[in-house]
């Protein structure tokens, strides 16, 4: 059964459409344009008289007539050319509140037949740091899979590491070409091995010859050659112990730590599949597939006889059809590589690898500086992701007070808080945005405590602890839903939106819904509790129901910033000159 106000309303109104004989398809409502006028409007009739050629309103009256007799109802109006205006009696509002109060989801319904997704994002690469452009993937990828589990899929997320190209190559030539061997490579820590990455990159980028050797090295590497394994598998090691701490610190989450190179033998099948379908062929030395429209081909197998990063993508795909029997396959990487996964699944499709898988790309624009550029450091560097962490730290105890001037606070407290803090705002500043388009990172404003930020949702919870510690100390209990104020009665109808929100940011696959209704929700508990005190409350009923609804939004801006991936700290503090 369904909690959500949307929905029960929805029932009745398939009801009395069914008992007039009109079509159903038509009785939706949903949430009013004109709050001043109503609380929920239903247009149906408009489409239905089109359809009859009759006339709206009408058909309107009609449809009036019979939601009047129902005590759910406060005020039915037909207004304008045919729509149905519906005001909820408070009595109807407070029983549901009460209802969802109750349930644990909030009443927010589950999807009805659950799917496996396999999530695909992080995408880091060995020997780089992270960068501010793998930052949307985390985080982005990080909120999607924690709505889609909530919303009740299983999801199972792959990091899919880059460890398998010409870069791999790259860095055991440069190896080679300082050491003369390899047999120092295990003693290289993550710095010294980002750092012949930079090397062999500015040389292969001069050095025809340079790049040729880093060719073939890569090509003995996936073929197996011990001693380029070996070292390999230090290098693979010694990033992803790094990357990890990197994730750790975003509380960004994988269930596999797979990487292109475990794909490398399914490649191998891919190649004799389109084969023996007939549909790749060798074109200048290189076997491709041609696509559809002026896509250009895909190109399985290079002219060297290397496998590249579209190959991988394709076997990878079969294996998460064979092995995690995957429904659908979401990719959470940068809009600019849409080519490539159109490229990739029209080949899977062609090759029949995951029938009836749905594969998308969600593709994020970038996160640009205030010049509208891809964001730097101050020296027109690539922003690496712990650079950026520190400045939103420093940014942070910009307004939190040290140790030495709150009691109770270790130096540890406060640094946890700090960081509690920083996550939230960059997540937030990020995942306030629609994923498509690019945002610019505010510097100024993203850490702040007031404005449309992450602390300000998270300053906003702990009021609220503070609240209901004050209540509990006050003994006061809660009790039954009563409206006895719009501030009231607003709150609670905002609070009946969540399954909808939670709904729509699952199909749409959008974090912002989420973002964007915890800060409204916020703001409409400001406003309620402005006028409707609990501590000095009129009766004693009204103290109940207040605080079970102060109890309520606590909970729930709790799972939506949880759903967000950001940590809601019990209590915050703020300096006395912070905003
Ligand atoms: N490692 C890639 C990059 O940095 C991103 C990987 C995205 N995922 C994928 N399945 N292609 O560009």
């Amino acid at each position: 059964m369904s909690l959500s106000l949307e929905n029960t309303i929805n029932q009745k109104m398939n009801n009395i459409f069914s008992k007039l004989g009109l079509d159903t398809k038509f009785a939706a409502v949903k949430v009013s344009d004109r709050p001043d006028l109503s609380d929920f409007q239903c247009n149906g009739a408009l489409a239905l008289a089109k359809i009859e050629h009759k006339n709206p309103r009408e058909i309107a009256s009609l449809i009036a007539a019979e939601l009047q007799s129902d005590s759910s109802f406060a005020k039915i109006s037909v207004d304008g050319p045919g729509f149905i205006n519906i005001s909820l009696s408070d009595d109807f509002i407070a029983n549901n509140m009460d209802e969802i109060a109750q349930d644990e989801r909030f009443g927010v319904a589950k999807v009805e037949k659950p799917i496996t997704i396999v999530m695909d994002f992080g995408g880091p690469n060995v020997a780089k740091a992270l960068h501010v452009g793998h930052l949307r993937s985390a985080v982005i990828g990080e909120a999607i899979q924690r709505i889609e589990r909530f919303a009740g899929n299983k999801v199972i997320s792959d990091v899919h590491l880059g460890d398998w190209g010409t870069p791999m190559g790259m860095i055991l030539a440069e190896i080679i070409n300082q050491d003369g061997d390899l047999s120092k490579t295990e003693s290289y820590n993550i710095d010294e091995i980002s750092a012949f990455y930079k090397k062999a990159n500015i040389r292969c980028k001069e050095d025809e010859q340079a790049k040729e050797k880093a060719r073939i090295i890569t090509a003995e590497l996936q073929n197996g050659k011990p001693e380029y394994r070996k070292a390999w598998q230090h290098l693979r090691k010694v990033s992803v112990d790094a990357i990890k701490k990197n994730y750790e610190a975003l509380d960004a989450h994988f269930d596999l730590w797979l990487g292109e190179s475990d794909a490398h033998e399914t490649c191998g099948k891919i190649v004799a599949l389109a084969a023996q379908k007939g549909i790749s062929e060798v074109d200048d030395g290189a076997t491709i597939i041609r696509l559809e429209g002026n896509k250009p081909p895909v190109i399985l197998v290079k002219s060297d006889g290397g496998f590249g990063y579209q190959l991988t993508d394709i076997a990878t795909i079969k294996m998460r059809y064979d092995d995690l029997h995957a429904d659908e396959i979401l990719y959470v990487v940068d809009k600019r590589q849409s080519l490539h996964f159109e490229q990739c699944f029209e080949t899977a499709d062609k090759l029949g690898i995951a029938p009836g898988v749905k594969l998308q790309h969600i593709g994020f624009g970038t996160v640009n500086g205030a010049d509208g550029k891809p964001f730097k450091t101050r020296d027109g560097g690539v922003m690496n992701l712990e650079d950026l962490i520190t400045l939103s730290k420093n940014k942070v105890r910009e307004s939190i007070p040290t140790a030495d001037e709150v009691d109770g606070y270790s130096e540890a407290d406060i640094e946890k808080l700090v960081n509690q803090i920083a996550i939230g705002a960059i997540k937030f500043q990020d995942l306030k945005n629609n994923i498509a388009s690019g945002y610019v990172f505010e510097l100024d404003d993203f850490a702040k405590f007031e404005g449309k930020t992450g602390p300000y949702i998270q300053y906003a919870i702990a009021r609220i602890n503070s609240i209901l510690r004050k209540a509990g100390e006050a003994n006061i209990k809660e009790g039954k839903i009563v409206i006895t104020n719009k501030e009231e009665r607003d709150l609670a109808l905002k609070i009946a939106q969540l399954n909808a929100i939670i709904i729509r940011a699952h199909n749409e696959k959008e974090p912002s819904v989420i973002s964007d209704y915890a800060y409204t929700l916020a703001q409409s508990f400001s406003t309620f509790y402005n006028v409707s005190s609990i501590m000095n409350a009129e009766t004693t009923e009204a103290a109940a129901s207040r605080l079970k609804l102060a109890k309520m939004v606590r909970d729930i801006l709790k799972q939506l910033l949880y759903l967000l991936g950001i940590e809601a700290p019990e209590v915050m503090l703020k300096k006395a000159s912070a905003e």
